[in-house]
């Protein structure tokens, strides 16, 4: 089987690493002539020798952005004005909850998405969260709806998504969105956005999934699982490695494809890796650094400086699934726009 990471010809604009055994070659040799027929052969040479190549997530995050724009004003012309919208509902006063969702707002303006927002307090009931979701249910204005994740503890998580109209689904949370996301024959309105972006960075990065094996670290419904789902639908052999999994180092080295996403500092090593592995870090995990002005610096879930050196693709953190997470909103939100102006 070819390694999931052996190059395409048509991936985006990154620096790969050569992989082929032509390539190869280039990289035993040493001196201009090599580097420079490299060069002609389309193959970039000017990374520090047997790193793996960056997936910009930051960058292909960008351009889908600039599409998603493009096809907003496009409906907008077609119907009178009337964008897709997009409501974001916020309970209690989380620092990274109000970030993400000061993101997720500033990210629809950008588009052309009109976005709805409803803060509520820590202390309000889940009656009262259950309210503002069928209000916007009824609103049709609104195309999409997005509780923010976590709600506080005294609320029922479950029973407040099942309560998001399934049209409205755009995080994909929904019982039934998911439930078709794990069936044959059966495709889920909405995909839940993080792993519908990483599954967008393979395939925009010229990763050939179908017959490759991946492995999931982690199984969270946010990612994990429907990550794992995902997968399988692109006709890959899907192991999941949690907390009760032994012997993962085992496990994550049969993997061509790994997404990472178990909330853990720099938890996936060198060693766990096959060489020529894709990696996929969701993680973002603040470590103490006090060369930081802010005290801390981002990490994933790999340990990237170590992993690069066998990965032939590699995800950055910060940079890398980030962006992807809030263009799929955006991405999803269009697609439910599309479909109630269609109706
Ligand atoms: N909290 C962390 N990630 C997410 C997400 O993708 N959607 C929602 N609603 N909450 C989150």
């Amino acid at each position: 089987m070819n390694g999931a990471g052996r190059r395409a010809s048509s991936g985006p604009s990154i620096q790969k690493v050569p992989t082929k055994p032509r390539a190869a070659a280039f990289r035993r040799a040493s001196g201009a002539v090599f580097v420079a027929r490299a060069r002609a052969m389309g193959i970039n040479n000017s990374r520090p020798r047997g790193d793996a190549a960056l997936i910009d997530g930051k960058a292909i995050a960008a351009a889908i952005r600039e599409e998603i724009k493009a096809e907003v004003d496009a409906l907008k012309k077609a119907h009178d004005g009337r964008a897709p919208g997009l409501a974001v509902v916020i309970v209690g006063a989380r620092k990274d909850s109000q970030t993400y969702v000061r993101m997720k707002r500033k990210a629809c303006e950008e588009v052309g998405i009109v976005s709805f927002h409803k803060e509520l307090p820590e202390t309000a009931t889940e009656e009262e969260v259950l309210d503002v979701v069928r209000g916007f249910n009824a609103d049709d204005a609104c195309h999409g709806i997005l509780v923010q994740l976590p709600l506080p503890k005294h609320m029922n998580e479950e029973r407040v998504l099942a309560e998001i109209s399934l049209e409205k689904d755009v995080d994909g949370f929904h019982p039934e969105n998911i439930g078709k996301l794990a069936m044959k024959g059966h495709e889920p309105l909405f995909v839940p956005c993080t792993p519908k972006g990483c599954i967008e960075l393979l395939k925009r990065s010229g990763v050939e999934l179908a017959g490759k094996n991946a492995v999931v670290v982690g199984r969270s419904n946010i990612v994990g699982m429907p990550a794992a789902l995902l997968l399988m639908k692109a006709d890959c052999t899907v192991t999941v490695v949690h907390s009760k999994t032994k012997d993962p180092r085992r496990i994550c080295r049969e993997a061509d494809v790994v997404v990472a996403a178990c909330g853990s500092a720099e938890m996936v090593k060198r060693d766990w890796i096959k060489p020529g592995a894709v990696i996929i870090d969701v993680g973002t995990n603040g470590v103490d650094d006090p060369t930081k002005k802010a005290g801390y610096r981002l990490v994933g879930d790999v340990d990237f400086e170590n992993v690069k050196k066998v990965a032939s693709q590699i995800t950055p953190v910060p940079g890398g699934v980030g962006p992807m997470t809030i263009c799929m909103l955006l991405s999803n939100t269009l697609e439910s726009g599309k479909r109630a102006f269609a109706a």
